[in-house]
């Protein structure tokens, strides 16, 4: 099957075609076109909701042209069109749910509606060495923190959340309060290489509730650092890197001691870790060595499957399609919990 993505769920306009086998679950990219908006919200230091609305009505069009001529493919050509319907910012949602269902209905082709969430759990599978299913999922984002037990396709079940912010949040916002430009994870991840991860003792969250808990969370560490940054003000050289890696240590060693419980609790013998802060190296290193110690399989997609992209989209919808499913009045649902 032909499968056209379309991913605009916050500052990323994105359009993939692929091709799905259903017998084995696998797929292989044609293509797949991203246009970031990333420089478009720097100077306000975070998403503006309105103006990303805005770029993906001018860019949704010519990033879906871009994505179809790549891959060789024409809109009568596809099996089917799978778009985000949530959850994201409403305004940059349905910009992609009213394209997808123009071009569903002019091409007279399926339509599926699907869960970001669910994309960046199954953009596994369009690694070289993809995971088979079931598998644990760590889900870890700019606006997500989450842990999901993801049994089969479309059987996928929530362990935990983080209780307030996104471990992306939790680095863009530290990286702001040390003047780092946006979005800010990147920059404390380069920092952090020469700093010393056990210079400063920051707060690991909720570290007292029951063992059983899966839920994050990252307000404590912020405050933390804010008290530090208001006592002792913004270092630089390597007094700024030790805080770097002290505070990424923090977040790396709860997310990680997080999914290794839950594999714990669930017997679980594959864990894949997606989304943006995927790309961050110490939560590389630390996930390989848990994982190594606690005989776990690890799979962590390229920085490029991480991070938003239509793909991850089109995999979503791949199996829906497959099915036989289809709606060609998706509505978009920005706080659709998967
Ligand atoms: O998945 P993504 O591209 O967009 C969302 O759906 O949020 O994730 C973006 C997030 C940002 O918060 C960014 O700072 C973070 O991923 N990020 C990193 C690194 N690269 C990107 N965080 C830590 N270390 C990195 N190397
Ligand atoms: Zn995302």
């Amino acid at each position: 099957m032909r499968v056209l993505g379309i991913e605009t769920s916050c500052d990323e306009t994105a359009a993939a075609v692929i091709d799905w086998s259903s017998k084995d679950s696998r797929a292989r990219v044609l293509s797949d076109v991203v246009h970031t908006q990333a420089a478009l919200h720097a100077r306000f230091g975070g998403v503006v909701p309105e103006l990303a609305s805005r770029d993906h009505l001018q860019r949704a069009l010519p990033v879906v042209d871009e994505a179809l001529t790549l891959a060789g493919v024409s809109l009568a050509q596809l099996d089917g069109i799978s778009v985000t319907r949530g959850p994201g910012l409403v305004g940059a949602l349905l910009v992609g749910v009213q394209l997808a269902r123009g071009l569903a209905l002019g091409a007279g082709k399926p339509l599926v509606g699907v869960n970001h969430l669910e994309g960046h759990l199954l953009a596994a599978l369009l690694s070289e060495n993809a995971p088979r299913l079931p598998f644990l999922g760590l889900v870890v984002s700019g606006g997500h923190t989450s842990l999901y037990d993801v049994r089969g396709f479309g059987d996928i079940h929530a362990l935990g959340h983080t209780l307030d912010d996104a471990a992306g949040e939790a680095f863009d916002k530290a990286a702001k309060l040390l003047g780092l430009p946006y979005p800010g994870g990147a920059h404390i991840d380069r920092l952090a290489r020469t700093g010393d991860k056990a210079a400063h003792a920051f707060p690991r969250g909720l570290a007292r509730r029951s063992r059983l808990q899966l839920d994050f969370s990252f307000s404590g560490l912020k405050t933390a650092l804010l008290v530090h940054v208001q006592a002792h003000g913004v270092p630089d050289g390597q007094a700024l890197a030790d805080l770097c890696a002290s505070y990424q240590e923090a977040i790396c060693d709860a997310l990680t001691s997080r999914a290794l419980r839950a594999a714990e609790q669930l017997r679980a013998s594959r864990l894949v870790v997606c989304g943006g802060v995927a790309a961050n190296s110490r939560l590389r290193a630390l996930a390989e060595e848990r994982s190594a110690r606690a005989g776990l399989e690890l799979y962590l997609p390229d920085v490029k499957l991480c991070t938003d992209n239509g793909a991850m989209i089109a995999v979503a919808g791949a199996h829906r399609l497959a099915r036989g499913e289809s709606d060609s009045q998706v509505l978009a649902d920005p706080g659709w919990r998967l």
